[in-house]
């Protein structure tokens, strides 16, 4: 009995220790699967966080881009407006240069007029004028220099790097060498003619007799006026009738072997020039000479009337040219920038010291192989790196004048 008794309890302790077990075990499986309840709540939670936080992330972003995108716009806005006011500088800069330049040479013969010119200031008005009246008589009737440019035109880019041309004043025509030397010649009855041609076509072919030498020659009247250089020694100046098709004229200049004009365009041999005076010779009579000679030639003889020393240096020198025998040399720099009036000589010695320009040449393209004064227009034909372009002037009269 007692054992039945210790067997009873037993089954019952034991079936009540399986209670609490399943209890136990119940228990413990219900709190894990709230932790995991919290735990899916907390992911939830963050999701969702995370969430908001990256539309507020979006919206910030997409604000700055705006910002950013704003900013730019103004930045760009500004780079214009700066880039404008450096132009409208660099015009005003070109303006100041052309209207206050100081004079790179001044020869001693302009001191002495500046200084009687400040004298004749200073005496009766009708006094100077009697003085000017016989002086005009004793020089010339051409009283004018330049005073700046009044604006460029660029006809049109047709043959070779180098080259010239020009205008006959006394006619509509005209005259395109290309390259720097050659024994032919083309005619154009106009520049609209030659700005509408297409290449040479249309014109007039001219084959020389003599070969030219030097992008230096000119044309007036009629003739054509040019160097040719048969040996090393051996310099002429050429008078051709361009309409009879024959030389009319030679004359013999003794310039050194491989002299040239301009250090800038080593081709120019000489440089022949019209202006309202009648033609110029520009040359240098030994490569050992740092300045530029100009001798006043009869149109109809080509003899020498007179020959000055214009103390303008050869070396940095262009190009030149002669406007109411006053001769203007333009200087640049081997790599080619800003072309420039910086040297003047008058040969009337009428120009007053202040009146002498530094003139700066318009925006162009590379260097000026040529430049030729048009008299009659008052124009300047110039050949820039194979462009044809024409430089009007203004011009205003000699102080003394
Ligand atoms: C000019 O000369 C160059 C070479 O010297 C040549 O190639 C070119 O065709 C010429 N142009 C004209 C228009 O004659
Ligand atoms: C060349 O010209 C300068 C002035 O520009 C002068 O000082 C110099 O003496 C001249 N040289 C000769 C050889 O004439």
């Amino acid at each position: 009995m007692k054992l039945l008794f210790v067997l009873l309890v037993s089954c019952a302790w034991t079936l009540i220790g399986a209670q609490n077990y399943y209890q136990a075990l119940m228990d413990y499986l219900e709190n894990r699967l709230l932790a995991i309840e919290d735990r899916m709540q907390m992911w939830h939670d963050h999701a969702h966080q995370y969430h908001t936080e990256m539309l507020d992330f979006k919206k910030l972003t997409s604000e700055a881009m705006a910002g950013l995108k704003n900013d730019h716009s103004m930045i760009f806005k500004d780079l214009e407006g700066a880039s404008a006011r450096v132009n409208l500088m660099e015009r005003e800069l070109e303006y100041v240069e052309t209207q206050n330049s100081p004079r790179a040479c001044v020869n001693m013969a302009d001191k002495v007029i500046e200084q009687e010119a400040w004298g004749l200031q200073e005496r009766d008005a009708v006094e100077v004028e009697d003085d000017w009246e016989e002086l005009q008589s004793r020089v010339s009737d051409c009283v004018e220099i330049i005073s700046g440019f009044r604006s460029v035109k660029i006809l049109k880019r047709i043959g070779s790097h180098k080259g010239m041309w020009t205008r006959d004043p006394k006619s509509s025509k005209v005259y395109i060498f290309n390259g720097t030397s050659g024994d032919t010649v083309h005619e154009f009855k106009s520049v609209r003619d030659f700005s509408r041609s297409l290449g040479v076509m249309g014109s007039r072919t001219i084959h020389l007799p003599f070969e030219w030498t030097s992008p230096g020659s000119a044309v007036y009247d009629g003739y054509l006026y040019y160097i040719k250089q048969k040996t090393d020694t051996d310099v002429q100046v050429v008078k051709y009738d361009l309409r009879s098709g024959s030389v009319t004229d030679t004359a013999m200049f003794p310039m050194e072997r491989h002299a040239s004009l301009y250090t800038l365009n080593p081709e120019t041999v000489a440089d022949l020039a019209v202006d309202d005076e009648g033609l110029w010779l520009l040359f240098t009579p030994t490569d050992s000479e740092p300045n530029i000679s100009v001798a006043k030639m009869d149109t109809a003889t080509l003899d020498i009337e007179q020959i000055w020393d214009t103390r303008c240096p050869r070396d940095n020198a262009e190009a030149a040219f002669v406007v109411c025998g006053t001769v203007y040399v333009v200087y640049n720099t081997r790599l080619a920038s800003r072309s420039r009036v910086q040297c003047v000589y008058d040969v009337n010695d009428m120009m007053v010291s202040e009146e002498a320009p530094l003139l700066y040449f318009p925006r162009r393209y590379g260097a000026h192989a040529s430049l030729k004064y048009n008299p009659e227009e008052k124009q300047v034909y110039g050949w820039d790196d194979g462009y044809q372009i024409i430089y009007r002037l203004t011009m205003k009269r000699k102080l003394l004048a």
